[in-house]
C-alpha cells in the first residue's frame, strides 16, 4: 500500500506501540482488500464496546490499548450491555455489569464519546455527504451511507478502534465511487404508510439482495428519519445491506440513472411479498413483552407512545430503548413520567439484543415495530415475535394480547 509520511511514521512506531499496532491492523486489512492507499476519516462509531459481543478477549484488547493510546478523531460508542445508570434496578447481572463498565471505561479513557447508542446520528454525530468515516453497527452503517451519503465500510470493534487511534482506514469497498452503484432494483408496488411497512420492506430488501446495494423505486412520499432507520436496520439484519438508494429521496439517487450503470434485475415488492414478510412475524394470542426503539427511539417515537398511554396502565412488559440524551429530552417534556406511570420502562444505553437480563423475566412472546428486533428475538431469547405498527404495539400493551 502507498502510505503518506505520517502514516509511515505511525507504522514505524514513532507514535508509540499502540498506534503502531493499530496501523498494522489497518495496513493488513488494506492488503487483504486490495486498497491502494489510506483515507482520512472524520469520525468513528465503535461497535466494540458491548461486553456481550466483545467478551473477555475484547475487553483485554481494549484495556491494553487504553494504556497508551488516545483517539485522534471523534469516536462515538454504540449500544452497550447495561443501562449504566439503572442496571441494578433493572436486574442486570453484577459480574456482567462490572465487566461492561471496565470496557466502557477503557474507551472513555481514550477519549470516546459515551453516547451508548445505535443512533449516533440522532444525538449529534451527523457526517456530511461524501465524508469518509469508520462506523460500526449495521443499522447505523446503513443510515450513514444511505441517508446521509457519507462513506463507511462495515467496521468491527478492532478496526473501528484502529481507525479512531490513527484517523485512517484503508480506501476500499464503499469508500470508492464504483462500489456505491446499485446491484439490484427493488420496485415497490404497495403504499408505505407506517413504520411496520418500512420494516417489512427493509426485511424483504435484505433477504433479496444480501450484501448488495439495492436501488428502491416506487416510494411515493418522502420517508421520515424514523422510516429510514427502520428500513435500514431491517435490511441490514435480514441481509447485510450497508448501502441502499431510494430514488428521489436519498442523496446519491436523485434519479435511477445516477446510481445505476449496468442493467439490473428487477424484483417487485408487492402485496404478496409484503404479506409473506408479515406472516413470518405473526404471533397471536397472549403477548407478554413489547419493544419500541430498535434502532433506539427518537423523541418523536417516545412522544407518540406517551400520548397513546397517557393516564392508562399496560398489562405487558414494555421497553422503550433510547439514547440517554433523548431520554433527557423526554424527561423535560413530561413523557418519561407519563410512560413510567403507565408501566413502561425507558431503557438507556442498551437493548434486548445486547443485554443479558431477559432470561430472568420469562417472557415468551414479543410485539415490536422493528424488523430487526423481530428477526433477532426468536434466536436470542426464544421470543415469538409479531411485527406491528407503533400504535398496534401500544394496543397490545394495553390488552395483553394480539388477535387481529
Ligand atoms: Fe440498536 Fe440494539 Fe436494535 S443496538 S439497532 S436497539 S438490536
Amino acid at each position: 500500500m502507498r502510505l503518506t509520511k505520517e502514516e509511515q511514521k505511525m507504522l514505524n512506531g514513532e507514535y508509540g506501540a499502540t498506534v503502531q499496532k493499530c496501523m498494522k491492523v489497518l495496513v493488513k486489512l488494506g492488503e487483504i482488500y486490495g486498497a491502494e492507499c489510506m483515507v482520512e476519516v472524520k469520525s468513528v462509531h465503535s461497535p466494540g464496546v458491548s461486553y456481550r459481543v466483545a467478551g473477555d478477549a475484547g475487553l483485554g484488547y481494549v484495556v491494553d490499548a487504553s494504556a497508551d493510546a488516545k483517539f485522534k478523531i471523534p469516536c462515538t460508542l454504540n449500544t452497550i450491555g447495561i443501562d449504566e445508570d439503572a442496571w441494578k434496578e433493572i436486574g442486570f447481572d453484577e459480574y456482567f455489569a462490572s465487566q461492561q463498565i471496565k470496557l466502557s471505561d477503557a474507551y472513555k479513557k481514550m477519549g470516546a464519546i459515551p453516547c451508548n447508542t445505535c443512533t449516533p446520528y440522532l444525538v449529534g454525530s451527523i457526517p456530511m455527504q461524501g465524508e469518509h468515516v469508520a462506523w460500526g453497527e449495521s443499522s447505523a452503517i446503513a443510515f450513514v451511507n444511505s441517508v446521509l451519503g457519507a462513506r463507511t465500510n462495515r467496521e468491527g470493534g478492532p478496526t473501528a478502534l484502529a481507525a479512531a487511534v490513527c484517523g485512517r482506514v484503508p480506501k476500499y469497498g464503499l469508500h470508492l465511487d464504483e462500489n456505491r452503484k446499485g446491484t439490484c432494483h427493488i420496485d415497490v408496488q404497495v403504499p408505505l404508510n407506517s413504520d411496520k411497512d418500512y420494516a417489512a420492506l427493509g426485511y424483504f430488501v435484505g433477504s433479496v439482495v444480501g450484501q448488495g446495494v439495492p436501488v428502491i423505486t416506487g416510494v411515493k412520499e418522502r420517508p421520515s428519519i424514523d422510516n429510514f432507520k427502520t428500513l435500514g436496520a431491517a435490511a441490514a439484519s435480514a441481509g447485510a445491506v450497508a448501502l441502499y438508494h431510494v430514488v428521489g429521496f436519498t442523496p446519491e439517487a436523485p434519479t435511477y440513472e445516477a446510481v445505476v450503470n449496468i442493467e439490473l434485475e428487477t424484483v417487485v415488492f408487492g402485496q404478496d411479498e409484503y404479506d409473506k414478510v408479515c406472516s413470518k412475524f405473526a404471533q397471536k394470542g397472549d403477548i407478554d413483552f413489547v419493544v419500541i426503539g430498535c434502532p433506539h427511539a427518537s423523541i418523536l417515537e417516545i412522544e407518540a407512545v406517551a400520548k397513546l398511554l397517557a393516564n392508562k396502565k399496560i398489562k405487558t412488559g414494555f421497553w422503550i430503548c433510547t439514547a440517554r440524551q433523548t431520554k433527557s429530552l423526554a424527561d423535560r417534556m413530561g413523557y418519561t413520567k407519563k410512560l413510567t406511570d403507565a408501566g413502561v420502562e425507558i431503557i438507556c444505553d442498551t437493548c434486548p439484543v445486547l443485554c443479558q437480563t431477559l432470561t430472568q423475566r420469562n417472557y415468551k412472546t414479543i410485539a415490536t415495530n422493528s424488523g430487526k428486533m423481530a428477526h433477532y428475538a426468536p434466536g436470542l431469547w426464544h421470543l415469538q415475535p409479531v411485527l406491528l405498527t407503533l400504535e398496534e404495539c401500544v394496543k397490545v400493551a394495553l390488552e395483553g394480547k394480539w388477535e387481529d
